[in-house]
């Protein structure tokens, strides 16, 4: 079972994971986390060129391929091997990112996106995606609060980051089977116990 966790900048994904992964565990079912970009050597080599700081120059295409060209080596690498094997991989942030901030936040075209999307990944889709959602000034504040990562933001970057929390909505709205809607606004405990909640139903499904 492939799960995937989404959502906006601060709505706990990376923070939520680990005791996600303590949980389905203690089901019975191995699990495999990983997240985006990097993963694998050649991903976290990748991963540097994206994530530098000097590296304003970045054309969005270029940005998008990075990511993608990340994500086709762990999906062959990783992710496809463990899923084969029965393993529970979830990930902190997948293919749907893409769409919410290249395709929502930066407004280019989704179709396309789709497109690059099922290049790189081999059409593999997630079983099952979370959707954190919190409110953006909430989610901000929280990693400024709690370090040094966001120091500048303009409105237009809050805009952005607006524009990325509505596209991840209207994408779970259109593909309810897939998406379950979490509210990250809550205190942590009560973040992962709703978590629980769904990945429990999930599991019924699957037997061991
Ligand atoms: N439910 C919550 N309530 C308050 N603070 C939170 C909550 N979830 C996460 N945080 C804090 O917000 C910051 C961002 O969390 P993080 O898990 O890194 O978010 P993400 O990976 O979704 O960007 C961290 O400092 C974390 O401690
Ligand atoms: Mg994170």
């Amino acid at each position: 079972m492939f799960i995937t966790l989404e959502g906006p900048e601060g709505s706990g994904k990376s923070m939520q994971i680990r005791e996600l992964a303590d949980f389905i565990r203690q089901r019975g079912f191995e699990v495999f986390t990983t997240r985006e970009p990097g993963g694998t050597f050649i991903g976290d080599q990748i991963r540097e060129v994206i994530m530098r700081m000097d590296n304003t120059m970045m054309h969005p295409n270029t940005e998008i391929l990075l990511f993608c060209a990340a994500r086709a080596q762990i999906v062959t690498e990783v992710i496809r091997p463990n899923l084969d094997k029965g393993v529970v991989v979830i990930s902190d942030r997948y293919g749907d990112s893409t769409l919410a901030y290249q395709g929502y936040g930066h407004g280019l075209d989704r179709i396309v996106l789709k497109e690059i999307l099922k290049f790189a990944t081999g059409g593999l889709t997630p079983d099952l995606t979370l959707l954190l959602d919190v409110d953006v000034d909430e989610g901000l504040n929280r990693k400024i609060k709690n370090g040094s990562e966001w120091n500048r933001l303009d409105a237009q970057k809050v805009e952005f980051h607006k524009r990325v929390r509505d596209g991840y909505l209207e994408m779970a709205k259109a593909e309810p089977d897939r998406w379950r809607l979490i509210n990250a606004s809550n205190d942590p405990q009560k973040v992962q116990h709703d978590i629980r909640e769904v990945i429990s139903a999930k599991l019924e499904s699957v037997k061991l």
